[in-house]
């Protein structure tokens, strides 16, 4: 399994980062037997496993329960868990809780949340320090989708730009393990990808990051019916799994299932009571 040091390795020998979400055992169990090098349990859990609009009401029970669904179909492969909506901005000591919670009961490698506030700074430090690796997560930050007025790119004029870049900046020296930026214009990720010395993670933010993560279902095409324009999709889960489904209702319907081979026999046609 990776470690703080690979990911620092990777950076520096420019060897590409994967990660991809899962929220439950089969997904992990597919992502780890398909070698990706990072598993991200995201908060995107509300919007494409629970069927929300945002990620707005995703809990701490529900993270924990899915990172530990995770946990045990890839235990040989790193695992992030998000610190979901609210859990980090109480107090600091509510937010320490929450962390210890996410990281100890899902057994995972690392926690991540939204955002550079004086505050997330603060907990980035305290966390590291207490042992428990920090994820940062800039630009399109969905957990303040309705401060920002929508899903849009982000760091688009040269505030915006400049803002982005220090906020980088200060993850990184106060303890960040790497930076997941979302939707950022190509050429600012590559700037900020060089400017710091932690991994960035990209993910609608261009080729020059260090490494990429995109959502499981988006990559699949299960269940969702809108890709963003930064996912490509590498498979179709929909329609295969649309066309098992009817083919079984047809065979059931027309008595084709179950067949004999589907069917237990018994052995003694008189052990059969009467009718
Ligand atoms: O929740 C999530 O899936 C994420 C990724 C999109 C980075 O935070
Ligand atoms: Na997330």
């Amino acid at each position: 399994m990776l470690n703080r040091i690979d990911l620092l390795k990777m950076k520096e020998t420019k060897e590409k980062i994967t990660m991809l979400t899962a929220y439950d055992y089969p997904s992990a169990k597919l992502a780890e037997q398909a070698g990706i090098d990072m598993i991200l349990v995201g908060d995107s859990l509300g919007m494409v496993v629970l069927g929300y609009n945002s990620t707005i009401q995703v809990t701490v029970e529900d993270m924990i329960h899915h990172g530990k669904a995770v946990q045990r179909g890839a235990s040989n492969t790193f695992i992030v868990v998000d610190m979901p909506f609210m859990s980090y901005h109480i107090s600091m000591e509510e937010s320490m809780k929450n962390a210890q919670r996410i990281f100890q009961e899902t057994g995972a490698q690392a926690i991540k949340l939204e955002g550079a506030s004086k505050e997330n700074l603060d907990l980035i430090k305290r966390l590291s320090e207490a042992g428990v690796p920090v994820i940062a997560h800039l630009g399109l930050t969905p957990q303040s989708v309705n401060v920002l007025g929508g899903y849009k790119v982000q760091g688009k004029d040269a505030d915006a730009a400049a803002k982005l870049l220090y906020e980088a900046k200060e993850v990184s020296t106060h303890g960040a393990i790497a930076l997941v930026l979302e939707c950022v214009p190509k050429e600012l990720a590559e700037l900020i990808t060089e400017a710091i010395n932690i991994p960035t993670i990209g993910i609608g933010a261009g080729a020059h990051c260090d490494g990429q993560v995109l959502v499981y279902h988006d990559i699949v095409n299960y269940g969702v019916d809108r890709l963003p324009k930064f996912v490509n999709k590498y498979g179709d889960f929909n329609s295969h799994g649309q066309q098992a489904i009817e083919t079984y209702i047809r065979d059931v319907k027309e008595s084709i299932f179950p067949g004999d081979k589907h069917s237990f026999f018994i052995k003694d046609k008189n052990i059969l009571p009467e009718n």
